[in-house]
């Protein structure tokens, strides 16, 4: 069934655990996310970014989404991730979303609230929610300590746009980026700063970034040609805390992606002679969705349907 963000995280804020947001652009990403929750029981949010919009169409997407939440007894939210503009945002209302992100973190404050509390303007009155992002995701090693704290959210800042925005969740940067390749060294988040802003802000929170990169999907792809030497994500036991801290929205794309990669490679080099796509794609598929259960165990959401 298709119920809004709000729904999914106010319950597992109450139950501290984390809803998955997994990323997906076809039918094989959407098979492995809805499938993997029908399995594992789990509430889950479908997220389409606008890049996926553009390569598949958004009422293709939104009604494969829409079928396949009717079909299954799962919670599911339909959600647009990291929308750019009130355009996008409008369409997505128009065609049955039912969790808007508007991403204005690149904006000064003062724009960011603006377009924020434009878009919980459009899509409150429709009885869907609102994701905001305050704070910049992007690589944070190496940096001084005044660049640092200009890229990471500031817990004053985080209540005063949750304030004036009325968003229903809030997207934080504690020291995670998008991608495969997160950190140089060890990998650090900023907890300390992450209790800070859930001490001031009563919203669920949101981890963007979070992907774990898991080294074997990694050596897996590589050994049939990949090319990902450095890759490297946030470490399982550093999601459990962030869940611990109060993230309730935890969101995958990297790791699909690695998996799907790996796999397809692996069948190509092992079945020269294979050329049907259900045959390459079909385990594709399958490695993706062992992917988001063993994520859905992680954040705790296994059950919880
Ligand atoms: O933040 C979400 C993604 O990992 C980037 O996705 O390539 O579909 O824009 P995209
Ligand atoms: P990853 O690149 O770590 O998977 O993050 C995905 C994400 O934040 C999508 O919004
Ligand atoms: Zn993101």
């Amino acid at each position: 069934m298709l119920v809004t963000n709000r729904d999914l995280l106010l319950a597992a804020k109450r139950e501290a655990y984390a809803v998955g947001a997994f990323n997906i652009q076809n039918l094989e990403s959407l098979l492995a996310v809805v499938e993997a929750a029908v399995e594992e029981k789990s509430p889950v949010i479908v997220a389409v970014t606008p890049s996926a919009i553009k390569y598949a169409g958004l009422n293709y997407l939104a009604k494969l989404v829409r079928s396949a939440a009717e079909s299954s007894l799962v919670p599911m939210a339909l959600h647009l991730d990291h929308g750019e503009d009130l355009e996008t945002v409008s369409k997505c209302l128009d065609a049955g979303f039912t969790s808007v992100m508007i991403d204005g973190s690149h904006l000064k404050f003062e724009d960011n609230v603006a377009i924020t509390k434009r878009a919980v303007d459009l899509a409150h009155p429709k009885g869907v929610s609102v994701e905001g992002e305050l704070g910049r995701l992007a690589g944070v090693e190496e940096k001084t300590v005044e660049e640092r704290e200009a890229l990471l959210t500031d817990p004053q800042d985080a209540e005063k746009f949750v304030r004036l925005t009325g968003v229903d969740a809030l997207a934080v940067s504690i020291g995670t980026s998008h991608g495969a390749y997160k950190f140089k060294g060890e990998p650090q988040l900023d907890f300390e700063r992450l209790s800070l802003i859930r001490e001031k802000v009563d919203v669920p929170l949101v981890l963007h970034g979070a992907s774990g990169v898991p080294q074997w999907i990694v050596e897996k792809a590589a050994k049939y040609g990949a090319q990902l030497a450095g890759a490297k994500g946030i470490p399982e036991e550093h999601i459990k805390k962030a869940i611990s801290l109060g993230i309730t929205k935890i969101n995958i794309d990297t790791d699909l992606r690695l998996a799907f990669t790996a796999t397809v490679r692996e069948v190509l080099a092992t079945n020269p002679k294979e050329f049907d796509p259900r045959k390459i794609l079909g385990p594709a598929k399958e490695a993706m969705k062992e992917v988001v259960k063993a994520k859905m165990r992680l954040f705790g959401s296994s059950g919880k349907a």
